[in-house]
């Protein structure tokens, strides 16, 4: 079995962050989503894994995985224009070959390994195995209606009027099967060959189709929020209480991560938080939920609930909330105001 890792696409949603680096990069806890799918692929000891990126981001994306020793894989760049998820796969028809392989979708985070989801797929001999979620937006997803027996009856690409609210989320099986049917589907009115199309056709041309219901936690990071969420998701479920760094007339509470050489002078942080190499934090609150990267330096500002990235500078920021800032970004204040809401990209500099 192989892996194909989807790390391509527009990444429109997350602009101006997305100009200068690809999405699945972002990172959450101080580390790109896609670092954690990797992780999911590596744990079930697939040796083989393509990636797919795009002709814009897919530099960015080679210099994280590199040749993929990090996570003890070889790794097959694919190139691939940003033009569907069924697209991808028949890019990379080549690197697949015969062989049956689990597709990640590189911005995807689960809290649930693959391991049994390939059990299955083997001992029953699907042809393709799709988890599901309910979701509260089922129009923003591929969606799949099941019978009381849980077969699937339908699928359908983000409809406009759902028939369900079971969400395929972004881990999918596939045997070689798949490309007969990509073979048969067309672009849907996005312009996009949807694997949504693709699993309907498989089931249309009578191969063994199943679906399994993710009984974990399910992100899809395409949005601000979304992040957010996942680095909240993240801290509490892997972040442990770990001081490397230096700590002066400070409070550091509960589960809170301060890596080598990082400096909390004069403040309070409060867990799950972690806070990077090299950071500087001087008369400041970090509140929960909060990644500081690496570089970075805080000064008088209160901060909770955000995503601050690598060799940011925040000072005199009174209250700043639920923000994602990008690398290099300076973020200061020249009058007062309480609280202040920012989605900041790379490189950019804010006075509010
Ligand atoms: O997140 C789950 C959803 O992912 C599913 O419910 C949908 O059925 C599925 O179509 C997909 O929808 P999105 O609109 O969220 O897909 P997005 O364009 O965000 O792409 C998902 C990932 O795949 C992302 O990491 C970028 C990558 N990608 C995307 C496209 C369109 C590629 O590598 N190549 C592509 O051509």
């Amino acid at each position: 079995m192989k892996a194909l890792v989807l790390s391509g696409g527009k990444g429109t949603r997350l602009r101006p962050l997305t100009f200068t680096c690809a999405k699945q990069l972002i990172p959450v806890a101080n580390k790109p989503i896609l670092g954690y799918v990797l992780d999911q692929v590596a744990a079930i000891k697939i040796e083989d894994v393509g990636v797919i990126t795009a002709p814009e981001t897919g530099q960015f994306v080679k210099d994280y995985v590199a040749d993929g020793s990090s996570w003890g894989v070889n790794v097959t760049y694919i190139t691939q224009e940003p033009l569907g998820l069924a697209h991808a796969v028949k890019t990379a028809r080549g690197f697949l070959g015969p062989d049956s392989f689990v597709m990640c979708l590189g911005d995807n985070l689960t809290g649930q390994g693959l391991e049994g989801f390939v059990k299955r797929f083997k001992s029953e001999h699907l042809d393709a195995l799709i988890i599901l979620k309910e979701v509260e937006t089922p129009s923003s997803f591929g969606i799949a209606q099941l019978d009381e027996k849980g077969n699937i009856v339908k699928l359908a690409e983000k409809p406009k009027t759902p028939m369900g609210n079971l969400a395929i989320i972004g881990t999918y099986l596939f045997s070689s099967k798949v490309h007969q049917a990509i073979e048969r589907i067309q672009p849907s009115w996005r312009g996009e060959l949807e694997i949504t199309d693709a699993i309907q056709e498989m089931i249309n041309m009578g191969f063994n189709v199943k679906a399994e219901i993710l009984n974990s936690w399910w992100l899809d990071t395409g949005k601000k929020d979304d992040i957010l969420s996942a680095n909240a998701k993240i801290l509490d479920e892997y972040i442990q209480r770990e001081i490397c760094g230096v700590v002066a007339n400070s409070t550091v509470d509960g589960r809170v991560k301060v890596e080598s050489e990082a400096q909390i002078i004069n403040s309070v942080v409060r867990g799950p938080c972690i806070i990077g190499k090299n950071v500087l934090v001087e008369n400041s609150f970090i509140g929960p939920y909060t990644s500081v990267g690496d570089g970075s330096k805080i000064s008088r500002s209160n901060l909770e609930y955000c995503v601050v990235q690598e060799n940011v500078v925040l000072s005199d920021v009174e209250r700043m909330e639920d923000s994602l800032i990008g690398k290099n970004a300076r973020v200061s204040r020249n009058q007062r105001c309480r609280t202040i809401k920012l989605h900041v990209g790379d490189y950019s500099e804010v006075e509010v």
